[in-house]
């Protein structure tokens, strides 16, 4: 694979036969390890995360537990939010690389957009973990840990088709879609996942699009921004929705059924729509409590982070990490092993028991 990571692969087992050699030979000498070893060792050793924003919630949530799990693993941690700015990103992870860094975990802002700090990375050696989002073109890359992206799509899909009955109900019933920032390769996952559920029904007019806007370009929303999503549904009801129902709204995720919540909320009058969405941000779970939003899939941050430690573990130590994927997520310079953790859809049924009883929430969260 990458030949840097080759090597410190080759460093680690190197490592660990002089250990288990030293064990053999001469007992608690083992604990007399060269400079070289420790920094190949599991629990030892400084861990660079990279999230894209505090802006929107799960990143807060992500970079807490993956700091929390790093640091009850041994490591010391390096973590940076980049207010959703490549720049940013781009020049924290050189820093990260210029301190010292062993490994890096980067939830990238614009998944095609950190090649050069990458390339550093790789002629130095350092494993890069790309983080929920996977980056592209770059061969600096050794393991993608993620949620079944495509399935998240798929589910929001299937839930669309069972609420409207769509196989039974007549319709024809006005759907309307958003998707998320088009640099980030999930993007294609969600929508793909959901549009594959849910075009027979708009071929066979069973679902209609008003606004005439369907293709991957016309329904992303740049940064997954709240407010442009707003701004985008405020324009879609006026010119569409004065005079007519609006039955559901595709949304890839909490952030952008916020926005379109909130302009129904302001300029809607009609029957309240099936809203999808993602993540189970907070205000999102208050709405879903109040009626306002359908459903939300929820992706335990703590599994992640449990997941990518792991790999920090494997790499740290020389060995292969575990991966259940390794032939979906192409990067542009071959497959990249990857870890997908299960989504799990929230409704109004479910989400005591998955958001408060797994201890992910209080109640006071999402009062
Ligand atoms: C994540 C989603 C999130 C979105 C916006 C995506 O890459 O997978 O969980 O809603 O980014 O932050």
């Amino acid at each position: 694979m990458k030949q840097r990571f080759k090597k410190l692969v080759a460093i680690g087992l190197a490592a660990m036969m002089t250990l288990s050699l030293a064990a053999c030979t001469s007992g608690n000498e083992s604990s007399s390890s060269s400079s070289e070893e420790k920094q190949t060792e599991a629990g030892s050793g400084k861990i660079g995360v990279a999230m894209p924003t505090k802006d929107l919630q799960r990143w807060n949530q992500d970079g807490e537990n993956m700091k929390k799990q790093l640091e009850e693993a041994g490591y010391e941690v390096d973590l940076q939010y980049a207010s959703n700015d490549v720049a940013t990103q781009v020049s924290q992870v050189e820093n990260m690389i210029s301190g010292g860094c062993d490994v890096l975990v980067i939830a990238s802002i614009d998944g095609e957009s950190l090649g050069t700090p990458l390339k550093t990375a790789e002629e130095e050696g350092i494993p890069v973990i790309s983080y929920d989002r996977l980056i592209m073109n770059s061969s600096a890359v050794s393991y993608y840990a993620t949620f079944d992206n495509y399935l998240v799509g798929q589910k929001q899909g299937e839930y669309i088709v069972e609420a409207l009955d769509l196989d039974n109900a007549a319709g024809p019933f006005n759907m309307e879609i958003f998707t998320g920032d088009p640099g980030d390769n999930n993007c294609n996952f969600f929508f793909g996942g959901a549009m594959d559920v849910l075009q027979p029904y708009i071929d066979e007019g069973k679902l209609v699009v008003q606004s005439g806007q369907v293709t991957k370009e016309e329904v992303s929303t740049a940064d997954w921004s709240t407010e442009k999503a707003q701004a985008r549904m405020d324009a879609i009801l006026a010119s569409n929705y004065a005079d007519k129902n609006l039955d559901v709204v595709l949304c890839s995720n909490d952030s952008t059924a916020l926005g379109v919540e909130n302009s129904l909320a302001a300029n809607y009058n009609g029957e309240w729509p099936i809203i999808t969405g993602q993540d189970c941000d907070k205000p999102n779970v208050k709405n879903l409590v109040a009626g306002k939003q359908s459903m939300s899939v929820f992706k335990d941050t703590r599994k992640l982070a449990e997941q990518t430690v792991k790999m920090v573990d494997a790499i740290m130590s020389g060995e292969t990490a575990e991966t259940n994927d390794n032939e979906t997520y192409d990067n542009g310079t071959g497959v990249i092993p990857s870890f997908l953790c299960e989504p799990t859809v929230v409704t109004i049924d479910n989400y005591e028991e998955m958001l408060l009883d797994s201890g992910y929430y209080t109640e006071a969260d999402i009062k």
